[in-house]
């Protein structure tokens, strides 16, 4: 008898980016998630099923062993906080970083620059860390609209080409981390199901040096 295994990952770029390395691993889903409304797919393996969130939700899925291995970006990690769960691996897809970003000629009138993000924990540290006051809004996507409509004094968001914040004529301003995705194995199916995962990994794990 083989062990079941359930693997998170989210719509979009992390499920396109992670496919071909899933492949490498034998692993092929038989479902599109951006076609198909079922949120757990069958794979050609009968004993591994893909499981579709939000990329936010990954890491508290495989935290509390819902899933015993996921895909998630390392912004959403440092945000998570990582617990319950390790990260061996670095798939070095989906990659960008994580910026304070803003009008580089916008002079903030309050004491504690206001800064918009959905990695308020992350951004709280980071300013903590260097004994810069800020206040921090939690907000929810389109952070490149705070600065424009006077809600924040600038972001912390990631940034690829730069594209949106130049649309909206916004400049990256401070580097926080380089971000790329991580496969993510819950603690303890780490140690139950240890054969599998790590057969899983090693062919993974070569897919990325190729
Ligand atoms: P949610 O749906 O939970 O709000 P999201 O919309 O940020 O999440 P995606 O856009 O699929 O989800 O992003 C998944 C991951 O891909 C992010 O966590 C980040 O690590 C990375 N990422 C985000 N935007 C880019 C980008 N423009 N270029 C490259 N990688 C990116
Ligand atoms: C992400 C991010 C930025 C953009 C940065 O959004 O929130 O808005 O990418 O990429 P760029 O520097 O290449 O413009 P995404 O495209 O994932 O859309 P989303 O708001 O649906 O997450």
């Amino acid at each position: 008898m083989t062990t079941a295994l359930t693997i998170a990952l989210s719509k979009g770029r992390i499920f396109q980016e992670t496919l071909p390395l899933l492949a490498a691993a034998g692993i092929s889903p038989v479902d599109d998630p951006e076609t198909s409304r079922k949120l757990i797919l069958d794979t050609n393996q009968p004993d591994i099923k893909l499981v579709i969130i939000r990329a936010t939700d990954t890491p508290t899925y495989v935290q509390y062993g819902a899933a015993d291995l996921g895909v998630a970006g390392k912004d959403v990690l440092l945000e998570h906080g990582g617990e319950g769960l390790y990260e061996p691996l670095d798939l070095r897809i989906a990659c960008c970083r994580l910026m304070v970003a803003g009008d580089p000629n916008h002079r903030p009138r309050r004491s504690r620059p206001r800064i918009a993000t959905k990695y308020a924990n992350t951004t709280r540290r980071w300013f903590a860390d260097q004994g810069r006051q800020v206040e921090v809004i939690k907000l929810y996507g389109s952070m490149e609209l705070a600065p424009l409509v006077g809600l924040a004094d600038y972001i912390v968001d990631v940034v690829d080409t730069g594209n949106t914040l130049r649309a909206n004529g916004l400049a990256p301003l401070e580097h926080i981390a380089d971000i790329s995705s991580r496969l993510i194995v819950n603690k303890a199916a780490m140690k139950m199901k240890h054969v599998r995962i790590k057969a899983i990994m090693a062919r993974m794990a070569a897919a990325v040096s190729a």
